[in-house]
């Protein structure tokens, strides 16, 4: 049984430091396209066996220390009651947008049970196909991330419908807001009651606003989802860890830090040492090195590598990890190599 993810997490001595990659699965993978070639992306997320299949392929393939269920930030958004749709090229667009109180009154926050019962299956057939072979981390989005998506009906670049309902209509904003972490706290301990060994919260867009803009508009929500699966876990006696990553999150580590997860997770645009100092080094820190090195000769991608796990030192616990998703260009056998890398270099013994 590899547990050395689980134990980095809870701040324990490891062997080596363990390595996972966002978006380890994926169409940077021949075996995931040769699958999403007679399945569209959201069928894929809905068939738990084709599901619990692409999920454990970066396992077979890479060797890393972590799996992560398969599926996307915006299923339980849909499961709220928003059509969403997934175009080649253009990403997800989701419908009608919410930026008025009718839109947001239709939305309801759903039983994972019952309506999000294929990510619960994948979550149990993963546990018994893995069998300890690695841990199984489930996630969501951090409900800020998430209402970006609902806001402005897709992805974005300035955020422009999200920072203006939040600067003009706070109370529209706080009302979403209180849909989406509900939804996003129910649909968490659903996923730790199927099976999930740690959860990961992902922020993407977080580091589109000022400290104090962060603090009140984002923070405030992703606390209250980690202090509520953290006393519901406390009744039940369970302890699984929490991951928070915040994509740009140099400018607001000393808030972050407050959230009260497990492990930060760190996007590449900071020196690892520089934030560890800023979180405090009792903090269990995951990342961060850049998507784009994997695209670097091996020999370079080395050099970041050690650079990296010479700068993590300094925490308490070290997940490896990129700063944010694998790229659908990147050599395979480069994210093969960093594997190896990673563990080469840090074995203590
Ligand atoms: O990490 C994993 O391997 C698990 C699966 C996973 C996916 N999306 C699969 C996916 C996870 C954890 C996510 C999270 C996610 N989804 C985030 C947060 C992390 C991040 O990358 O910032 C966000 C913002 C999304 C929303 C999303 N999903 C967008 C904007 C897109 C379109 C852009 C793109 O990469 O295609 C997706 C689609 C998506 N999610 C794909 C995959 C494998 C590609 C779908 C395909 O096969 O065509």
């Amino acid at each position: 049984m590899n547990d050395t993810f689980l134990k980095a997490c809870r701040g324990e001595n490891t062997d080596y430091t363990p390595v996972w990659i966002m978006r380890q699965a994926g169409r940077y993978l021949k075996q995931y396209q040769k699958i999403r070639k007679k399945v569209d992306f959201l069928t894929l997320c809905k068939t738990p066996e084709l599901a619990a299949e692409v999920t454990i392929q970066p396992i077979d393939a890479l060797g890393v220390d972590a799996a992560i269920l398969f599926s996307d930030i915006l299923i339980p958004v849909e499961a709220m009651g928003m059509d969403l749709k997934f175009l080649e090229k253009k990403g997800p667009v989701l419908n009608p947008p919410i930026r008025d109180r009718d839109s947001l009154k239709r939305l309801s926050v759903p039983n994972p049970e019952r309506d999000l019962n294929f990510v619960m299956e994948t979550i149990k057939i993963l546990r018994r196909e893995l069998d300890g072979r690695v841990p199984l981390i489930g996630f969501s989005g951090a409900p800020f991330t998430m209402a970006t998506y609902m806001i402005e009906g897709g992805s974005s670049k300035n955020f422009l419908h999200t920072k203006r309902m939040i600067f003009q209509s706070p109370d529209l904003y706080k009302a979403l807001m209180d849909k989406i972490t509900k939804t996003v706290i129910e649909y968490l301990k659903s996923q730790i009651s199927a099976g999930a060994q740690a959860v990961q919260l992902f922020d993407t867009w977080a580091g589109i606003f000022s400290p104090s803009d962060y603090k009140e508009y984002v923070l405030l929500y992703v606390t209250h989802v980690i202090d509520e699966l953290k006393s519901w876990q406390a009744s039940k006696k369970i302890a699984v860890p929490v991951i928070y990553f915040v994509g740009e999150c140099g400018g607001l580590l000393e808030h972050m830090k407050s959230a009260g997860a497990d492990v930060y997770g760190i996007d590449w645009r900071i020196n690892l040492d520089d934030a560890i100092k800023r979180l405090g080094t009792r903090t269990v820190v995951q990342g961060n090195l850049d998507p784009v090195a994997l695209f670097l000769p091996q020999e370079k991608i080395e050099l970041r590598v050690k650079d990296i796990l010479k700068r993590a030192k300094s925490a308490k616990g070290h997940i490896f990890n990129l700063g944010h998703g694998v790229l659908p260009e990147t050599p395979p056998e480069n994210v093969i190599a960093l594997v190896e890398m990673v563990h080469a270099h840090s074995r203590k013994r």
